[in-house]
């Protein structure tokens, strides 16, 4: 425990740490990924994807907190990182940094506030379906059946909510700078573990270049193709539902009880 505490507080430790959970963090972009492009196939099937991972709460919950833990030491790491190498070189390289260091953890910084913000704005948007800001209405009204068994319609809440221009324009802003955020991270993560060498690191530059373009055209891909037409005639007849009125009979309502003690 000492040991940890120890490390964590040198500069080499903060650098493990934002090492580790950047894997950890990547493996989760990977995943839902991979989760996601699942649009392009028959609504069902990301549809059946969703509802197995709600019928799990222990492990959805269990990812979220791993999730939103490896989310705050990242940052924590990044933030004292970078207080520690201002303060062990407060006046700074002539021409401005070291091998442009200074430069890359500013954009890193500013890519990532980016991604934390989008972040947020994507769980009120899918994760907690909030109708203000989604333009369309509201998601919680997608309903579909599997196997009998009324489920959220996922597929129509994807296809709806990018079928709007600016909210796909905001996804696309964002998977931008989530490609510039790893097509760094990912190189300068093999170097905080130790992996820089003359016949490595060429390598290890060109396959974070290329992880990070087929991450990036991966996710831009959803958009793009719900803009082009994708699940156009299912999402169609999903949006009766949006403007469909909550289920009440006229005696639950507020009118129909008014009505009654009117008679
Ligand atoms: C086209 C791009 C994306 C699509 C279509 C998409 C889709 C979704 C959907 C549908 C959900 C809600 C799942 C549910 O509650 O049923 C979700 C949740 C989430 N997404 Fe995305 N996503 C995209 C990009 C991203 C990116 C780039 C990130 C991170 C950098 C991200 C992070 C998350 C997180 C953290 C959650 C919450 C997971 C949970 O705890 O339920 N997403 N996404």
């Amino acid at each position: 425990m000492n040991l940890l505490r120890q490390l964590w507080r040198s500069s080499l430790g903060k650098k493990y740490a934002m090492a580790l959970t950047g894997v950890a963090l990547f493996g989760f972009v990977v995943g839902h990924l991979l989760g996601n492009l699942q649009v392009f196939g028959a609504p069902e099937l990301i549809n059946s994807y969703a509802h197995f991972l709600k019928s799990k709460p222990g492990l959805l919950w269990g990812a979220r907190l791993g999730l939103l833990s490896c989310v705050a030491l990242h940052i924590v790491a990044a933030v004292q990182l970078t207080l520690l190498n201002r303060s062990a070189r407060p006046i700074g390289y002539a021409g401005g940094s070291a091998y442009g260091s200074a430069w890359k953890s500013r954009y890193m910084a500013l890519s990532g506030s980016v991604i934390l913000a989008f972040v947020i704005y994507h769980l009120l948007h899918f994760t907690a379906m909030q109708p203000g800001i989604n333009g369309v209405g509201d998601f919680n009204k997608l309903k579909t059946t599997l196997a009998g068994e009324p489920v959220a319609d996922v597929y129509a809440m994807m296809i709806l909510g990018f079928q709007v221009p600016w909210v796909s324009l905001v996804y696309l802003i964002a998977q931008t700078l989530l490609f510039l955020h790893l097509s760094h991270g990912l190189s300068s993560l093999f170097q905080s573990l130790g992996f820089r060498n003359h016949v490595w690191w060429p390598r290890i530059t060109a396959a974070s270049q290329i992880v990070s373009v087929v991450v990036f055209i991966g996710y831009a891909s959803i958009p793009v193709a719900v803009l082009a037409g994708l699940g156009r005639d299912h999402a169609q007849k999903a949006k009766a539902a949006l403007s469909s009125q909550p289920l009440e009979s006229p005696e639950s309502s507020i009118a129909g009880v008014a009505k009654e003690a009117l008679k």
